[in-house]
């Protein structure tokens, strides 16, 4: 059989693993890639025996080679609709890096193209795939855990807003709701069994600013990091309440004047909880003893290597029909509504609720 050709758009920093991970599967082959800046697209194809005659600075050029079968897109959040609706109706499959776009309207048009192009269409909600959800994932579904009412999620970073793109809201749709808590939201969301959202009450804030003062601590900067441009907000927090009567509480920063760094994923059940991160660990009750479980495995926390490759392999399985697509566009829309309604309630000021 012959192997899958892939394209990838968007040679920026999350991009190599993606590449990596397709270069590891012996069902595909590493076919085109494209990036506005030139230099960047020739030198991805250059890493990854790209032939150089298929580095495109213009995607269109990229989707336009009919031998191709599918792409991942790593661009920019705002170019996630126009780029992902461009490959499904020039029949590729797509793999598109969260948050799945900006707004929820474009979501909607997102999964329009997927029903009328009959392709598929995964999510980059990649932490699905790491070991720690996965061995999860057996408990709840084996029923360990119970009926799950509450989830608690924090991601804070104290001084690690990227600039760039991340900082600019135009671009980049929000801040560390839309690039962070898009993760922690989804896996939350996703391992409480995907419950339909009732409403959001939420706060947002832009106290700090990005806080480009700040000397001799080093963190992650986008290659075109601008001290002076910062329009999103630098912490939030949100209840998020299900139909069927569970509850999310979260929040996430950028900066914050905390002690240190925090990520936090926890979920109760009616028969036991679980820590998801930073360590997976498993909470119970047996004849009149409560238990705290640590599984010995690898790695109890998300192991990004590990679960990227998992999450392109499931792609290309996806495309082979071996299996569904584990997170279809279906659960992009619904996390889009979660968090359009955080931004949105958070500027007015009210709970927002889904009819
Ligand atoms: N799953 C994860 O954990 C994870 C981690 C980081 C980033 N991401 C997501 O991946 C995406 C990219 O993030 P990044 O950190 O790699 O950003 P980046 O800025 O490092 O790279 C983005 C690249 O896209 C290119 N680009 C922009 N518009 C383009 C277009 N129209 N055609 C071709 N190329 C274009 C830029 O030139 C740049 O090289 C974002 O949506 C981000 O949210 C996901």
């Amino acid at each position: 059989m012959s192997k899958l050709k892939i394209g990838l758009i968007g040679a920026g920093s999350i991009s190599d693993l993606h590449l990596k991970a397709y270069r590891d599967n012996p069902e595909v082959e590493l076919y085109a890639v494209s990036d506005l800046n030139e230099a960047r697209a020739k030198a991805k194809a250059e890493a990854y025996g790209i032939a150089n005659t298929r580095a495109f600075t213009n995607y269109q050029d990229l989707l336009a080679l009919s031998e191709l079968d599918a792409v991942s897109i790593c661009t920019l959040n705002n170019t996630h609709a126009e780029v992902s609706i461009a490959a499904l109706e020039a029949g590729k499959h797509v793999l598109i890096e969260k948050p799945l776009c900006q707004t929820v309207e474009e979501a909607l048009r997102i999964e329009e193209a997927v029903r009328t192009s009959g392709r598929v269409l995964q999510v980059g909600f990649v932490r699905r795939h790491g070991s720690n959800t996965q061995i999860l994932k057996k408990f709840i579904d084996a029923g360990d855990l119970g009926d799950i009412y509450y989830a608690k999620a924090s991601c804070l970073r104290r001084f690690g807003n990227p600039g760039g793109w991340f900082a600019d809201k135009k671009r980049s749709g929000g801040g560390p709701v839309i690039d962070l808590g898009v993760h922690i939201i989804d896996i939350c969301w996703y391992l409480m069994g995907r419950p339909k959202v009732k409403s959001v009450s939420a706060n947002t804030y832009h106290r700090l600013g990005n806080r480009s003062n700040v000397q001799h601590l080093s963190f992650y900067k986008t290659a075109d990091y601008d001290a002076s441009l910062n329009t999103v907000e630098d912490l939030a927090n949100a209840l998020i309440r299900f139909e069927n009567g569970a509850s999310l509480m979260l929040d996430v920063s950028f900066t914050l004047h905390a002690k240190s760094d925090e990520l936090s994923v926890k979920l109760y059940g009616e028969k036991g909880g679980a820590e998801l991160e930073p360590e997976l660990l498993l909470v119970s009750e047996k004849y009149d003893t409560i238990l705290n479980m640590s599984p010995q495995i690898d790695s109890r926390s998300f192991d990004a290597g590990v679960a990227f490759s998992r999450e392109i392999n499931h792609f290309v399985d996806s495309i082979l029909g071996r299996t569904e697509p584990l997170s279809p566009v279906e659960d992009g829309v619904e996390i889009m509504k979660i968090l359009c309604a955080i931004y949105e309630s958070g500027e007015q000021g009210r709970e927002i609720i889904f009819s």
